[in-house]
């Protein structure tokens, strides 16, 4: 199976890295590889996808590796997943700030995917415009590397 990722600051690496170690610690025969590294997915079995969210979307990189091979993912076991601030968990902040990617209605209609997930990742305020920072502040956000708290839940 293929693990493939979009990730602009190496969160969304670290977490299908993580996800690869685990599927091939259950037998599966993984490639684990950073978009821009895949010519083709034709050879998988299954591929499970994800990417960053960026003010509302994921990357460019990422969108256009979904549309460029739908047809043949719309055929394959296929899961996606984002990683945004706060994941699909966090519940007041979260539900306030987090912003699903717009493309993924299309993907999910276009791929069927077997499940999307949305998995907390990290807020490093240094990335962050101006008016974001003081946002952020203002409505008593901390800025942590949320991944950590989500795989303390992880049984
Ligand atoms: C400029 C900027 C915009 C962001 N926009 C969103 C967003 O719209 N929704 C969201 O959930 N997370 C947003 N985030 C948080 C990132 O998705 C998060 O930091 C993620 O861990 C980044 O993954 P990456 O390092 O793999 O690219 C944003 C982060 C930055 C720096």
């Amino acid at each position: 199976m293929l693990v493939g990722y979009a990730s602009r600051f190496g969160s969304t690496r670290d977490i299908a890295l993580r996800i690869a170690v685990t599927m091939r610690s259950r037998g599966s025969d993984v490639d684990a590889a950073p978009v821009g590294d895949i010519p083709d997915v034709a050879p998988y079995d299954a591929v499970i996808f994800g990417s960053g969210v960026y003010d509302g979307a994921w990357p460019t990189e990422a969108a256009e590796f979904v549309r460029r091979h739908s047809a043949v993912l719309a055929r394959k076991p296929v899961w996606l997943f984002s990683v945004g601030s706060f994941g699909d968990g966090h519940p007041v902040v979260g539900r306030l700030i987090k912003k699903e990617p717009r493309e993924i209605s299309e993907f999910e209609g276009a791929l069927h995917p077997r499940d999307y997930r949305v998995f907390a990742g990290v807020i490093d305020l240094d990335h962050w415009p101006a008016w974001g920072r003081i946002l952020f502040k203002a409505l008593g956000g901390q800025a942590v590397d949320r991944r950590a708290l989500e795989f303390l839940k992880t049984p």
